[in-house]
């Protein structure tokens, strides 16, 4: 039987950093549409199980200041917001931790369906879902 995943790559570095990213990349895809700071809508196409924010440096899309701390839960900028039944999705896949919590109280723009995009798998379940990146941005190793 084929599986829909490739072997383990060593994959480009984060954009911030000289340490490669060990992943598994699948050949299956999920769209997300993605709505930037400048409010434009964007398709992203994401692997099961990467994050947010993985599938956000794998499409080469520029979206300013997005997860500078590159997913370490240190700064907050990955902040998305969900629709409703998006984020009560994402809450069964992956439960919010108290350090997402924590990092989530310092974004700005907080509203109850934020998470951050560096904790959030995307799984088939949210094919086709919309995700808004906030206008403002705050980098919590700044506060
Ligand atoms: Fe910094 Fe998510 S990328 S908290």
């Amino acid at each position: 039987m084929n599986s829909p995943f490739s072997a383990f790559t060593l994959k480009n570095q984060l954009p911030h950093s000289n340490i490669p990213r060990r992943r598994c990349y699948s050949t299956e895809k999920i769209e997300i549409n993605l709505i930037n700071r400048k409010g434009e809508r964007l398709v992203l196409q994401a692997a099961p199980d990467d994050t947010i924010l993985d599938a956000v440096i794998d499409s080469g899309m520029d979206i300013e200041s997005f997860g500078v701390c590159e997913g370490t839960l240190g700064c907050s900028t990955c902040h998305v917001i969900l629709d409703q039944p998006i984020f009560e999705i994402m809450e069964k896949i992956c439960p919010p931790t108290a350090e997402e919590f924590d990092m989530l109280d310092m974004a700005c723009g907080l509203t109850e369906t934020s998470r951050l995009g560096c904790q959030l798998e995307v799984s088939k379940d949210i094919n086709g879902c919309t995700i808004r990146i906030p206008q403002e941005v705050s980098d919590a190793r700044n506060l």
